[in-house]
């Protein structure tokens, strides 16, 4: 049995119990880890990311993947990601999500909303059937947020300025 970690939101992850998907990856022959470079890289638009795997596993994936589905472009941003130049700037740009993470998730918790501890870099609104409206209410405001009717909101963590326009329509609709 092959056991995959999609660990697309690894880099936020602060919870000192995490497991460490590349080490069970080099321990176990039948443990395969994902990893995007959408999120913390910031490369969405350029669909690229990689699997660590036993190569039996990658030789398999390989026999079954899309021909030429990552771009040249894409692959030299991706590699240039991994330098160690780009070190800080990942850093950066991962401790600015996690603090204001934290900072959302305080204000909500002051204005009533029960918020579930986050890892990623975004954040959970369990407003039930509230939660078609409160996102309809937010998208008028310039704030575009997922609605899964009848269960929650999902709240990506932005810059702090786009944080704080949430936060302000959260008050004021919460
Ligand atoms: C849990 C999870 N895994 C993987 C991905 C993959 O992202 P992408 O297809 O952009 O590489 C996403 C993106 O939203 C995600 O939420």
């Amino acid at each position: 049995m092959l056991v995959v970690l999609d660990e697309a939101y690894c880099h936020f992850v602060t919870a000192p119990d995490a497991v460490d998907g590349l080490a069970l990856a080099r321990e176990y022959d039948n443990v395969a880890v994902l990893r995007t470079f959408s999120k913390a890289y910031g490369l969405a638009g350029l669909r690229v990311g990689f699997c660590v795997a036993d190569p039996a596993v990658t030789a398999t994936l390989r026999k079954v993947v899309t021909t030429f589905s990552v771009s040249a472009v894409a692959q030299a941003a991706a590699i240039a990601c991994l330098e160690p130049a780009a070190e800080k700037e990942l850093t950066d740009r991962v401790a600015e999500v996690v603090s204001e993470r934290s900072r959302v998730t305080e204000r909500l918790a002051a204005l009533g909303a029960a918020v579930p501890d986050s890892q990623a870099n975004f954040l959970w609104l369990p407003l039930g059937e509230r939660s078609a409206t409160f996102a309809k209410e937010c998208e008028k405001r310039g704030i575009i947020l997922r609605a899964f009717p009848d269960a929650g909101v999902r709240v990506t963590i932005g810059a702090p300025h786009e944080n704080d326009a949430f936060l302000e329509a959260a008050a004021a609709l919460l």
